[in-house]
């Protein structure tokens, strides 16, 4: 859509994300959960907030199906509107680091190109792309809010893995798949993510 802002200046003030950092003792990123509805992405969101927080970490979760109660009410899923709801979450997610919060976001976010700008706002290594790899046939097995069905009886139309394109990442930071047939429970995958950040330091 363009920006339309002009003469616009930025106003720096005297305490930064550093500052913010350093009483939080911790650094501000963004874990970024991308994956097909129904791969598990609010699950592993609201497993990773929890052991975060238990160990002293603040994070907020910012979930895609939530925001479109509110910030992202007025979007649909058409490719330009979900273009502007990643845009959107992208820019508030940085505004979290920017807080020094560990902002975890779990949204479907389809397209290689609204992901990668919004990695490309954040200074390097703050944004952590986790890929939700799971095949459509289990999360349309799973199918826990009946969407799938309604997709294919033609009564949900765009539907993400349906009638609606999906393109996995390509060099996503973490990947979570599954063990053969079985899924790990999500405390599991939330410990693989917390490996990386702890080795990330
Ligand atoms: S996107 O593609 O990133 O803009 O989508 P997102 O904001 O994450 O919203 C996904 C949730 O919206 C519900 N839903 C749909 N998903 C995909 N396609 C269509 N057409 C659709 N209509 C409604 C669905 O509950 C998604 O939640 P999750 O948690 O992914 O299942």
């Amino acid at each position: 859509k363009g920006r339309r802002s002009m003469n616009i200046v930025w106003h720096k003030c005297s305490v930064e994300k550093i500052d913010r950092q350093e009483l939080l003792q911790q650094k501000g990123c963004v874990i970024w959960i991308t994956g097909l509805s129904g791969s598990g992405k609010s699950t592993l969101a609201c497993s990773l907030t929890r052991a975060l927080h238990s160990r002293g970490k603040l994070t907020y979760v910012l979930d895609g199906d939530n925001l479109r109660h509110g910030l992202n009410s007025d979007l649909t899923f058409k490719a330009e509107d979900r273009a502007e709801n990643i845009r959107r979450i992208g820019e508030v997610a940085k505004l979290f680091s920017d807080a020094g919060v560990i902002c975890i976001v779990s949204v479907i976010s389809p397209y290689r190109k609204d992901r990668d700008a919004c990695r490309s706002i954040l200074p390097d290594g703050d944004f952590i792309e986790v890929f939700m790899d799971m095949p459509l046939h289990v999360c349309e097995a799973r199918d826990p809010k009946g969407l799938y069905k309604l997709a294919r009886a033609g009564k949900i139309e765009d539907f993400t893995g349906v009638d609606d394109p999906y393109e996995p990442p390509l060099n996503s930071e973490i990947i979570i798949q599954m063990e053969g047939e079985v899924c790990s429970p999500p405390e599991v995958m939330a410990e693989k993510v917390i490996s990386y950040l702890d080795a990330k330091g």
